[in-house]
C-alpha cells in the first residue's frame, strides 16, 4: 500500500514536471493568442488553453506528446484526422486541439 502510493506520486510529480517544466514548445503565450486571432475569428486565450489541456489530457497516452513545431500545419492536418479517431475525441476536442496545436507549430517554427 505504501509503496503503491509511493508510485503514483512519483509518476504524478513526473508528469507535472514534464508539463510545468517544458520551456518552450508546448506552454502558450501572448505571442499565440495574437496569432490564434488572426487565424480563427473565435479564437481567445481560454479556448486555446482548452485546446492545450485537452492534448496533454487525450494525446500522451499512447505516445510522448510531440512537441507542436515537430510539424507544419499542413502535415498536423494529415495527422491530427487519424489521432482524432484514435483518441476517440468529439468534433468539438478535435478543433480545439487543431487550433492549439497549429498556432504553436506557427509560433515556435518562426522562432527556429
Ligand atoms: C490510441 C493510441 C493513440 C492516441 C490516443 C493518440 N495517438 Fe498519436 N500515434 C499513435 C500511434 C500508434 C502512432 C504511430 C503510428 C501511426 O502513425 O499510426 C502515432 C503517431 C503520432 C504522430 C506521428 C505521426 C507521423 O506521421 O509522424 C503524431 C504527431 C501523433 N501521433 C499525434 C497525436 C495527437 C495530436 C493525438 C491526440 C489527438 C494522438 N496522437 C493520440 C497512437 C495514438
Amino acid at each position: 500500500m505504501v509503496h503503491s502510493n509511493y508510485k503514483i506520486l512519483i509518476i504524478v510529480s513526473f508528469c507535472i514536471s514534464l508539463i510545468c517544466c517544458s520551456p518552450v514548445g508546448f506552454k502558450l503565450t501572448v505571442e499565440d493568442v495574437a496569432l490564434a486571432k488572426t487565424k480563427w475569428d473565435d479564437s481567445s486565450s481560454e479556448l486555446l488553453d482548452a485546446g492545450f489541456n485537452l492534448y496533454v489530457a487525450k494525446c500522451g497516452g499512447c505516445h510522448l506528446l510531440m512537441t507542436p513545431n515537430r510539424y507544419t500545419e499542413k502535415r498536423w492536418l494529415e495527422i491530427l484526422p487519424i489521432m482524432d479517431k484514435k483518441a476517440k475525441l468529439s468534433l468539438e476536442q478535435s478543433n480545439l486541439i487543431m487550433k492549439y496545436v497549429i498556432t504553436k507549430s506557427f509560433t515556435e517554427q518562426k522562432k527556429k
